[in-house]
């Protein structure tokens, strides 16, 4: 079942906005302090060198920055950025054109890079390493192999799921950041960065209210902050004070903690279904008809996060913060009254 979901961390097509107030310099970005940190010595210090940056891997869940700071990477080096993403390579050909246009120190991006085919990703070992690529020429008994020599390049790649990236290609990264969820902090100050760039009239407890139910995500902040501007402009003087943030979301779906109706539906499967668990991800997803990957890569981090959910070596539950969150009262079994949803000490 394809939910629309405004707190959704994938793209959609109404971000492309996003480019408007996307940090360019490494200054303007808020946040991840000590990704940032890092990424400024290791620019400083390629730069100083005058050699192309050794190549990255950010990893962490969606519409945490990880696009941004590879064209931040980019800026702050000079160098052109090309960008693509591992669906879409589906050919070693295809990365022949992309590798070899690229100047040396330019950057090239793969988003997603966990979802590149094995092919794909074995052509990428010799380029990442040696800046060599083996061309085959011709077909059948007259095909040849030759070595194509590429200028030194960086490879900024981008995942949701470090667990999904091969060891070999791992380990061709110099480079690893791993970025977590944003403070309410951090997304206040992004709320009012964007507001500002796009004319949006604000105040505090406004941007607050925003900030404390975008899933400490600043694409979610971003497109929370223009269906809040919408409604503030048909419904109210165009100014977001917290009044009209907060009625603006709940009309989305929104609820106080930044959960929408799937991450509503998840956990509500979990204690109404399978009794707050434990129950195997598979059998969640079939219940909601819903593919296993989203619920992984955009529903249960957060809940995780929120200690909405419990992750155990026997499956998900539920636990009490959430039976509360949802309002329904704790499920009593056993003389002493435990409670059904709350893991055994051994397995948090
Ligand atoms: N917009 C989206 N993410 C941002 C960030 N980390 N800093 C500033 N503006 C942003």
């Amino acid at each position: 079942m394809s939910r629309e979901r405004i707190v959704t961390r994938q793209l959609l097509p109404d971000d492309n906005q996003v480019d408007t107030i996307r940090p360019v310099s490494i200054d303007e970005y808020i946040g991840q302090e000590r990704v940032i940190e890092n990424i400024k010595i290791s620019v400083k210090a390629a730069l100083m060198r005058k050699e192309p940056l050794d190549h990255v891997l950010f990893y962490g869940p969606p519409g945490l920055g990880k696009t941004t700071l590879a064209k931040i990477i980019a800026h702050e080096m000079d160098v052109k950025i090309i960008s693509s993403s591992g669906p879409a390579l589906e050919k070693a050909h295809d990365l022949v054109g992309i590798l070899t246009n690229l100047n040396y120190g330019d950057i090239f991006f793969i988003d997603e890079i966990h979802r590149l085919n094995r092919v794909v990703e074995e052509f990428l070992y010799p380029a990442m390493e040696d800046f060599q690529i083996d061309f085959v020429i011709d077909k059948g008994p007259y095909a040849k192999t030759i070595k194509l020599d590429l200028k030194r390049f960086t490879l900024v790649g981008a995942t949701t799921r470090k667990g999904l990236i091969t060891a070999p290609l791992r380990d061709r990264f110099g480079i690893l950041h791993h970025l977590d969820f944003y403070s309410v902090e951090e997304l206040e100050k992004i709320v009012f960065r964007a507001s500002r760039i796009l004319n949006i009239e604000i105040d505090d407890a406004g941007a607050g209210e925003i900030a404390l139910r975008s899933r400490g995500t600043p694409r979610i902040a971003n497109r929370l902050l223009h269906r809040v501007r919408d409604y503030s402009q048909v419904m109210g003087s165009g100014k977001i004070t917290q009044e009209i943030a907060d009625t603006a979301l709940k009309l989305q779906g929104v609820d106080k903690k930044g959960l929408d109706t799937l991450d509503r539906a998840f956990l509500e499967v979990i204690i109404d279904v399978y009794n707050g668990g434990p129950v195997g991800i598979e059998a969640i997803a079939a219940t909601l008809n819903e593919e296993k990957d989203t619920l992984e890569d955009t529903v249960e981090p957060f809940l995780l996060k929120t200690g909405f959910l419990l992750r155990t070596p026997s499956g998900r539950r539920a636990s009490p913060a959430a039976y509360e969150h949802l309002g329904r009262s704790p499920k009593i079994t056993g003389e002493q009254g435990d409670f059904f949803g709350f893991p055994e000490k051994n397995e948090i």
